[in-house]
C-alpha cells in the first residue's frame, strides 16, 4: 500500500504512464475534439478515481494493468456515448443542481403492469404529462429468470431488455420521447448481485475458474457459517442465513437475497470494470439518473454485518468519479433502506446526489398510526439537513416493503421504546391493532427476531380499503384526507417528491397475486397492481373517490411548481405546542425573493388549534396567503384552526 504523502506524485506519474497508452489505442480512430473532452475529464477527475480505485485494488499484483482496463473501458464507452447525451453532459455540467427545482416530480412504476410493454408506455407520456411528472423511474426492466425474479432485481443480461417488454432500441426511443417531453428516465443499477442465469453466473458453474471468482463460493460451510454470525437475515421466509447451497458446483453460495441471486465479489477488480461497463451502457442508452439498488450489502469483510461498510462507500465514489469522466450527466440514488445514520452518509456529490427518504417515510406512517408528530418532529428536525447541493428523494411507499428504520435513540429520548413501538406500528399495519385503519400485510415476519416489515398501497394503509369495506362516507373521508396529507407533505418538505404511479387514484391492494406461485410467497405483491384503465378514466369525475383524490393531487402538484420556497432542501422544523401539528418553513434563496412559506400539517382525525403567537415566536407575520385555498389569510386573537388532517401551505406576506 501506497503511503499518503506519496499519493500527488504517484496520482500524476500514473495518469502520465496511463495516457499515452490510452492516446495509443483511441487517439487514431476517435474524432478530435471528443478525444479531447475525453482527455480533459480524465485530467480533471483522476485525482479523484485514483485513490479510490488503489484503496479498493492496491494491493492486487496487476493493479496498474487492471486501472488501465477500467480506463480503456470508459474511454470506449464515453466515445460510443449518442451525440444528443454528450449535449446533455454539457448542459447539466453548467447547470449542476437542476435537479433542485420546485418544477421536479418523480413518479414510478413498472412497464409491464402500468402499460404492458416499453411501446405501449410511450403512448403514456402524455399522462405523465399531465400529472406533472419530470422523472420517471421504470422498475427493472431487463432479461430476468422465468417466475420468481424478485420483481426483475435478478438480472441475466444488463443489456438485454426482457423480451415480453420490448428490445434496447425501444428502451433508447423511449428515453429520447422522455427527454423531449422534459422527463428524466431512471433505471435501476442492480449491482449487487446478478441472477444465477447471467452468463458470468453460468460460466462459474460450469466450472470457469475466473467467473468463479466473481461471486462468493465456498466449498464447504466452515466460512458461511463464520460469516454468518454477523449477518442480518433479509429475506428470512424466503430463506434462511445468506448462502445458498448448489449442488452441480457442491459449492455454498454467497446470496443476501433470494437463492437466484448471487452477490458479486467486489474484491475482485474485474467485476469492478465489467459492472462499471454496464453501468456506462445504462448511461449511454439513456438513463439520466441510476437507482443504486442495495448499495449497502456490497462490500463483506468477516465479523461485519456487511452492510454499509467504509469500502461499499469508495466503490460508490469510485463508480462516481468514472461517471464524471464518461457520462457526466449521470446522476447515482442511493436506495439505502438501513438506519438514518447509514443513509446520510450515502449522500455527498462524490457518491449519491440524491437519496431515498426512508426515515419520513417511515415517520409519516408513525404520525398516522400515533396521531403524534413527536418522533417526526425531532428526527426532521435535526436529521434532514444534507449537503445543500444534494437531495432527498421523499416517498410515502415504493415497490418495497415498509420498514420502521427509525432510531432507537431518538425514540427512547421521547420514552418511546423501539422494539416494543415497532411491534405495535406492525401490529397497526396489518389491521391487527384494534381500531386501525390500516390494511396492509405483513413482510418477512421473523418469528425469531419478532421482526416484520409491512406491504400495502398507500390508499390501503391510509384506511380507504377498509372505509369501502364499511362503506362508510365519514370514513372514506378521513381515508382521502390522509393521502392527500401525505401528498402535500412530500411535495413541500424539500425534495423529489416521488409518487409511486397508481396512488395519485387511490389504488387499493391487489390479492390475487397469492394465485400466482412466482409471486404467492412475496407480499410486495400486493401493492404492486395492474393499471385498472376504468380507474384511470374516473380522475376526471371529482364526484368519484379517484377523481377527488387525483384532482386534490394535481392542485398540489400545480402549486409546488409556482412556489419558489419548495424548491431546494432547506427545512427548518417549527416545534408547536400541539402534539398533533407538524410544522416547518421553507425559504427561497435572497436571489430569487426570499418566499417563505409555513408548512402546518394535522396528523389527527380532530381539529387543532395553533395559537397565533406561537408562529410569531418564529419570526413570523400574522398576514398569510393560504395558498391550496387561494385566500388571504390575518390572524388575530383567535387561534388557526386546523380541520381534521387538514395541511395548510401559507406564503408569508412580505
Ligand atoms: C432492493 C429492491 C428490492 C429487491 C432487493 C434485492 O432493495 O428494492 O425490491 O428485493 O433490492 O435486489
Ligand atoms: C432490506 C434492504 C433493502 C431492501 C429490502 C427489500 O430492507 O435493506 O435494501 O429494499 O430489504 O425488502
Amino acid at each position: 500500500m501506497l503511503d499518503a504523502t506519496k499519493l500527488p506524485q504517484e496520482t500524476s506519474r500514473s495518469l502520465a504512464r496511463l495516457l499515452p497508452r490510452l492516446e495509443q489505442e483511441f487517439a487514431v480512430t476517435a474524432a478530435p475534439a471528443d478525444w479531447a473532452a475525453f482527455r480533459r475529464r480524465l485530467e480533471t477527475h483522476f485525482s479523484q478515481l485514483f485513490p479510490l480505485l488503489l484503496e479498493l485494488y492496491g494491493d492486487q499484483y496487476d493493479f496498474f494493468y487492471q486501472l488501465e482496463r477500467i480506463l480503456a473501458m470508459a474511454a470506449r464507452a464515453w466515445l460510443d456515448r449518442p451525440t444528443e447525451l454528450k449535449a446533455l453532459d454539457a448542459t447539466r455540467e453548467a447547470h449542476a443542481t437542476w435537479f433542485q427545482s420546485e418544477q421536479m416530480l418523480g413518479g414510478v412504476c413498472y412497464v409491464d403492469l402500468f402499460a404492458g410493454d416499453l411501446k405501449r408506455l410511450r403512448t403514456q407520456i402524455p399522462y405523465f404529462q399531465e400529472l406533472g411528472l419530470t422523472y420517471l423511474h421504470l422498475m427493472p426492466l431487463f432479461l430476468a429468470p422465468a417466475g420468481d425474479n424478485d420483481g426483475g432485481y435478478a438480472v441475466s443480461d444488463y443489456r438485454t431488455v426482457d423480451p415480453r417488454l420490448g428490445v434496447m432500441d425501444d428502451l433508447r426511443a423511449l428515453s429520447a420521447d422522455l427527454r423531449d417531453a422534459g422527463m428524466s428516465l431512471v433505471l435501476d443499477f442492480i449491482f449487487n448481485h446478478t441472477a444465477d442465469e447471467h452468463r458470468w453466473a453460468k460460466a462459474a458453474l460450469a466450472g470457469d475458474a475466473d467467473h468463479r471468482d466473481y461471486y462468493f463460493l465456498f466449498p464447504d460451510r466452515t466460512l458461511p457459517d463464520a460469516y454468518e454470525r454477523t449477518l442480518r437475515e433479509i429475506f428470512p421466509d424466503k430463506h434462511p442465513g445468506a448462502f445458498t447451497y448448489r449442488e452441480e458446483i457442491s459449492r455454498w453460495v454467497w446470496t443476501t437475497f433470494n437463492i437466484f441471486q448471487w452477490d458479486l465479489n467486489y474484491h475482485n477488480p474485474v467485476v469492478f470494470r465489467e459492472m462499471a461497463s454496464e453501468m456506462l451502457y445504462l448511461a449511454n442508452a439513456g438513463a439520466e439518473v441510476l437507482r443504486l439498488d442495495a448499495l449497502a450489502f456490497t462490500w463483506k469483510e468477516m465479523g461485519t454485518v456487511c452492510e454499509n461498510l467504509p469500502k461499499a462507500h469508495t466503490l460508490v465514489q469510485a463508480f462516481n468519479a468514472l461517471l464524471r469522466i464518461a457520462a457526466p450527466s449521470l446522476l447515482f440514488k442511493s436506495e439505502a433502506i438501513v438506519h438514518p445514520d447509514e443513509v446520510a452518509k450515502y449522500i455527498s456529490t462524490q457518491e449519491c446526489q440524491l437519496s431515498y427518504n426512508p426515515l419520513l417515510m417511515a415517520l409519516l406512517w408513525n404520525s398516522l398510526a400515533t396521531r403524534e408528530v413527536r418522533m417526526l418532529r425531532q428526527s426532521m428536525g435535526y436529521r434532514f439537513k444534507i449537503d445543500a447541493d444534494c437531495t432527498w428523494v421523499n416517498y410515502v411507499r415504493c415497490h418495497d416493503d415498509i420498514g420502521w428504520t427509525f432510531d432507537d435513540a431518538d425514540a427512547a429520548a421521547l420514552g418511546i421504546d423501539g422494539y416494543d413501538h415497532r411491534r405495535f406500528l406492525n401490529a397497526f399495519y396489518t389491521g391487527r391493532f384494534p381500531g386501525s385503519f390500516a390494511r396492509g400485510l405483513p413482510f418477512q415476519e421473523n418469528p425469531r427476531t419478532g421482526d416484520a416489515r409491512i406491504s400495502g398501497t398507500l390508499a390501503s394503509l391510509a384506511g380507504l380499503e377498509h372505509a369501502l369495506h364499511l362503506q362508510s362516507p365519514p370514513e372514506i373521508e378521513l381515508a382521502v384526507r390522509r393521502i392527500c396529507l401525505l401528498h402535500a407533505v412530500i411535495l413541500s418538505i424539500g425534495g423529489i417528491p416521488l409518487i409511486y404511479l397508481g396512488d395519485e387514484i387511490g389504488t387499493i391492494n391487489d390479492y390475487s397475486y397469492v394465485g400466482d406461485p412466482a409471486k404467492a410467497i412475496d407480499s410486495r405483491w400486493v401493492h404492486r397492481p395492474e393499471t385498472d384503465p376504468a380507474k384511470m378514466e374516473r380522475r376526471h369525475d371529482r364526484a368519484t373517490i379517484e377523481g377527488r383524490i387525483y384532482q386534490d393531487l394535481r392542485h398540489l402538484i400545480e402549486l409546488r411548481k409556482t412556489t419558489p420556497a419548495f424548491a431546494g432542501n432547506h427545512m427548518e422544523v417549527i416545534n408547536l405546542p400541539t402534539n398533533q401539528v407538524f410544522a416547518y418553513v421553507r425559504t427561497a434563496p435572497v436571489a430569487i425573493g426570499g418566499q417563505r412559506v409555513l408548512v402546518l400539517a394535522n396528523f389527527s382525525e380532530h381539529t387543532q388549534p395553533v395559537a397565533a403567537n406561537e408562529l410569531r415566536l418564529y419570526g413570523l407575520s400574522y398576514h398569510f396567503t393560504d395558498l391550496i385555498a387561494g385566500d388571504e389569510l390575518t390572524l388575530g386573537d383567535s387561534p388557526l384552526v386546523l380541520e381534521p388532517y387538514q395541511v395548510l401551505w401559507l406564503a408569508v406576506a412580505a
